[in-house]
């Protein structure tokens, strides 16, 4: 049986892995998590996840009684007991269970939750439709909340419309998508939305700054107005699951000539060579 997952010092079946009903996370929706990849039990950018997760913690006033290296210990176990080549690894961080009350407890002890799923590395660049939504989420999309109702909201919208992913536009400018971040191709640069309490700092996103660099491919991150989109030659998507995906059409209407993603191919390209060293 490979769903052996980690729960508060536990290595458990998914199945028998029971948390409280008065658990702040299940109560209030307050709670941090990470998605991360693994290839043959190696953790991919976890660095970069762990740093973010912190972050978040920071934010949260949620105190992380383990180091990275312990984190990293757990993970690796988890991964160990599973034996999935290739998987995705979720862990989420919440204050633990508590006598039902807004106010941050003043004690606690944390839930710490690690599971594994396998997924099929993308072979090719997937091209996807998307819609294009209001940004109805609030002013701390920085940090990484299991609060995902808008999220949730937004995916089932894309699905119901015959797309994979919506893109989130507030007041005019585009900020991420509703599972990933953004990026515009024109001829001569590339543009994604800059950092800020509107979009979340992804791994991937970082990965891709790093690939455009090498590549001496000019970007910039910046205030990008919604209107763009429809001027873009190519419209790319950013995550750690999916890598990177091009964009064929937003609200039916084609994106560039709806045919070519050559610098998608060119970042999944170097994306599957950075995920395998
Ligand atoms: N989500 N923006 C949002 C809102 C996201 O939910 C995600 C990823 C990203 C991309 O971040 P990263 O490159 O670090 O994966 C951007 C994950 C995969 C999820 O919720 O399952």
């Amino acid at each position: 049986m490979n769903d052996i997952c980690y729960l508060n010092g536990e290595f458990l079946s998914l199945a028998d892995a029971k948390i409280s009903v008065l658990d702040r996370g299940f109560i209030f929706g307050e709670g941090l998590y990470e998605v991360m990849t693994a290839v043959e039990c190696n953790l991919l950018h976890y660095k970069n996840h762990f740093k973010r997760l912190r972050d978040g913690a920071k934010d949260m006033q949620l105190e992380i009684p383990f180091s990275d290296s312990e984190l990293y210990c757990l993970i690796n176990e988890v991964l160990a007991r599973n034996h999935f080549a290739c998987c995705s690894v979720y862990l989420q961080f919440t204050k633990g269970p508590a006598p039902r009350n807004h106010f941050y407890p003043s004690e606690y002890v944390p839930t710490l939750f690690i599971m594994t799923s396998p997924f099929k590395m993308p072979s090719c660049l997937d091209v996807v439709n998307a819609i294009l939504l209001k940004d109805i989420r609030w002013q701390k999309c920085n940090v990484k909340s299991t609060s995902l109702y808008a999220n949730t909201w937004a995916k089932t919208m894309a699905k119901t419309s015959g797309g994979e992913e919506a893109i989130f536009e507030r007041e005019g400018i585009l900020t991420e998508g509703a599972t990933s971040n953004l990026f515009l191709v024109y001829e001569d640069r590339v543009l994604t939305p800059k950092e800020n309490e509107f979009i979340l700092s992804g791994v991937t996103r970082e990965l891709v700054l790093e690939i455009l660099r090498r590549k001496n491919i000019n970007y910039e991150e910046t205030v990008i107005p919604t209107d763009s989109l429809w001027r873009a030659d190519e419209v790319l998507l950013t995550s750690t699951t999916k890598g990177v995906v091009a964009v064929k059409a937003i609200n039916g209407k084609p994106i560039g000539n709806g045919k070519n993603f050559n610098l998608g191919v060119e970042i999944f390209e170097a994306m599957k060579a950075l995920s395998f060293t």
